[in-house]
């Protein structure tokens, strides 16, 4: 059984009472985490390729931080890329990759994609004259493979789809997309932002070409991590300074010097995640907090995606008619429930298809325990009736 009470002793954060169900925007982050940051600047500050000790510590955590990125995501060290964020990474990468593009090449993006993965293209394609192609989704939100098929040509360069819908929770088949992908002759770019932090990945598994995350969803720090299979990334030309060195090929797609502060944090939140049994560990967990959460919400609930916890992380979106989320969100932050209100949750195509308007989206993470599952829920369903009455 995981040992959720062991796993939050680790976090200041939860000395309290408040209930955090927000992950989906960010999650809290272990004391040890916080303190690789400031052992960064006290004991590896500077800059790497220096003689002397604080430059080689810093060294070793960019290695560090490489190696254990690839071991989280099935890569080798040399495909992984650092970034500020993964939005940023996404618009590097696309323009790298928007080099080998031509005049009508086709881009294919979901309707159940966070903007993140879509923007990117849809401005690579103003200024390459390409043409972007959006797959539907099906009444039971998952993503319609059968028009995938259709759209697929032997114009499409690049599928890029989300592994997780960061607004429903809804997961996508990686393998299958990543599949007829290729099939056609295109690049698999995954979203994996949302995925991440609820179940392993393994991107040679799956088969992607590039894979993005981001390990402040995963109790780390505000950065981002992509993979790129090495045969890809190879063949692209970077955008980058002239000096700045070609090895290792992920490298090259960093601009400029690295946040090593954050970099030790990272290594730090994988040593975290390592001691408590890894992403492996914290499925049956969720998925338990999840069912109890589903289990017992209040009967006029409107949910958005999966009733169930099949085919979707914990990550849910509701409303109740009549009732402004944002009115609810305030009066759960009262109650001591961190529970975001809001439109659109950056999913454009999924808010225009399914109209929800506001919402509030609870999102559960392997730290919280069904007691305060129960209590969202019984604060909630109070929070409903009072205002009903
Ligand atoms: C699915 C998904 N993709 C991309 C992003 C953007 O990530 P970042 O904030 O690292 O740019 C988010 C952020 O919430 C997300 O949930």
């Amino acid at each position: 059984m995981f040992d959720v009470d062991a796993v939050r002793a680790r976090f200041s954060a939860f000395e309290g009472d408040f209930a955090f169900f927000d992950a989906p925007g960010g999650t809290q982050v272990p004391d040890e985490v916080a303190a690789a940051v400031a052992w960064n600047y006290r004991e590896a500050s500077g800059n790497l390729g220096a003689p002397y000790d604080t430059s080689q510590r810093i060294e070793s955590v960019v290695d560090e931080a490489r190696e254990k990125s690839a071991v989280f995501l099935g890569a080798s060290s040399e495909e992984i890329t650092f970034g500020a964020n993964m939005t940023s990474l996404n618009f590097t990468l696309s323009r790298t990759v928007g080099r080998t593009l031509s005049p009508k090449d086709e881009i294919v993006v979901t309707a159940l994609d966070h903007d993140a993965n879509v923007a990117p293209w849809l401005e690579l394609a103003r200024d390459k004259d390409l043409v972007v192609r959006q797959v539907g989704i099906l009444d039971d939100t998952t993503l319609d493979y059968a028009e995938l098929e259709g759209l697929l040509n032997s114009r499409t360069r690049v599928v890029a789809f989300p592994y997780a819908s960061n607004a429903l929770g809804t997961t996508v088949d990686a393998g299958r997309v990543c599949q007829l992908a290729h099939e056609a002759g295109a690049l698999a770019w995954v979203d994996a932002v949302q995925y991440a932090p609820h179940l392993p990945i393994d991107v040679k598994a799956i088969d992607a070409d590039v894979l993005l995350c981001s390990s402040y969803k995963f109790c780390g720090p505000h950065l981002g991590i992509a993979y790129g299979r090495r045969e890809v990334i190879e063949s692209w030309r970077p955008y980058k300074a002239r000096p700045s060195g070609d090895r290792p090929v992920g490298h090259r797609f960093e601009t400029g010097t690295l946040p090593y502060e954050l970099l030790s944090a990272l290594v730090a939140t994988f040593d975290y995640l390592d001691a408590i049994g890894g992403v492996e560990q914290v499925v049956a967990w969720e998925r338990t907090l999840g069912e109890r959460f589903l289990a017992e919400l209040p009967e006029d609930t409107r949910l958005y995606g999966s009733p169930s916890m099949e085919g979707r992380v914990p990550t849910f979106l509701l409303n109740y008619e009549g009732i402004p989320s944002a009115e609810l969100s305030v009066a759960l932050a009262k109650e001591g429930f961190g529970v975001w209100s809001g439109d659109n949750y950056y999913a454009l195509a999924l808010y225009d298809r399914l109209s929800w308007n506001d919402a509030l989206r609870v999102g559960i993470a392997h730290y919280n325990t069904l007691e305060e599952v129960g209590r969202l829920n019984e604060t909630l369903s109070a929070l409903v009736r009072r205002a009903r009455a």
